[in-house]
């Protein structure tokens, strides 16, 4: 019973200690930069060093009051270091810049603030295809093909007079690259969606431009 108790009190301590410390995750576009504060910046006193390191390793920035910030030699010139708040500003990342960075300030005690940084590119165009029609008096049929780059993904869209379904509801995949790739129905259009968590691209087809109703045949077209 006593070690059944013990475990639940680790496990407890366990999870407090992931939910608060935990890094904040930052997604930036290549090409932009980044500012990452320390937290309680505004308390800034009788403070002995501020050290930025990222993934733990590399030391990007030392500072100690009333002396000069020490820059790592190939961080000069893409690195901003404020000695007022003690923020770390990168300039133009790359995705090799991605990772974990880690202020530790030390004054009486040691206060940490990690963020994992994940460079992103922006995601390429989409092009939703619509591949074939069958149409009849009460009801269309439509095959849509959404391609990207490095992906694709089908669906089929039943439209009778009024509305328009979508066989198995919304469609999506994750790409190679990470990305997603969403095919979903709003209405009367057909919306492909190529997102990441820094920029997202779209194609629409409207359902009208192949499913207008002339007359009673049967019509199949295919392309
Ligand atoms: C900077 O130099 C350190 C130490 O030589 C190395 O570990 C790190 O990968 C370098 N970083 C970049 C961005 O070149
Ligand atoms: C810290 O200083 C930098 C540079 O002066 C500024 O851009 C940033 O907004 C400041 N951060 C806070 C939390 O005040
Ligand atoms: C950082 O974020 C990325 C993207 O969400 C994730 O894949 C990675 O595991 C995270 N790294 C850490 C150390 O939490
Ligand atoms: C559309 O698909 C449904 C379900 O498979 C079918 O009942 C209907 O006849 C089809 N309509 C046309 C015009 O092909
Ligand atoms: C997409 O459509 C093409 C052509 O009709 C077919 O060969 C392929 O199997 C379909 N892919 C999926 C995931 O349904
Ligand atoms: C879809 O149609 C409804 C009803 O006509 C309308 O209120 C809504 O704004 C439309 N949604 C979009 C995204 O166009
Ligand atoms: C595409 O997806 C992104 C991310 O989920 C979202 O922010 C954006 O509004 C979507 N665009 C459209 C046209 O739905």
């Amino acid at each position: 019973v006593w070690s059944l108790h013990v475990f639940l009190v680790f496990v407890v301590y366990f999870i407090l200690f992931i939910l608060f410390f935990a890094e904040t995750p930052v997604f930036v576009q290549k090409g932009n930069d980044v500012l990452l504060n320390v937290e309680k910046a505004d308390v800034v006193q009788d403070i002995f060093s501020v050290v930025w390191k990222l993934n733990e390793k590399d030391v990007l920035i030392r500072f100690s009051p009333g002396r000069e910030p020490i820059v790592l030699s190939n961080y000069t010139g893409r690195v901003e270091f404020s000695v007022n708040n003690y923020s770390l500003k990168v300039k133009n990342l790359q995705e090799t810049d991605s990772g974990v960075y880690t202020a530790r300030v030390t004054r009486d005690i040691e206060e940490l603030t990690e963020y994992n940084v994940t460079v992103q590119d922006a995601v390429s165009p989409v092009k939703l295809k619509v591949d074939s029609v069958s149409r009849s008096s009460d009801s269309c049929n439509l095959t849509v093909t959404c391609n990207t780059q490095d992906s694709h993904i089908n669906s089929t869209i039943r439209c009778d007079t009024k509305t328009c379904s979508q066989e198995g509801g919304e469609q999506s995949e994750v790409t190679t690259s990470g990305a997603s790739l969403h095919v979903y129905l709003v209405n009367h259009s057909i919306i492909c969606n190529h997102s990441n968590q820094v920029s997202w691209t779209k194609d629409i087809e409207m359902t009208e431009h192949f499913c207008t109703q002339h007359d009673g045949n049967t019509e199949k077209q295919n392309d």
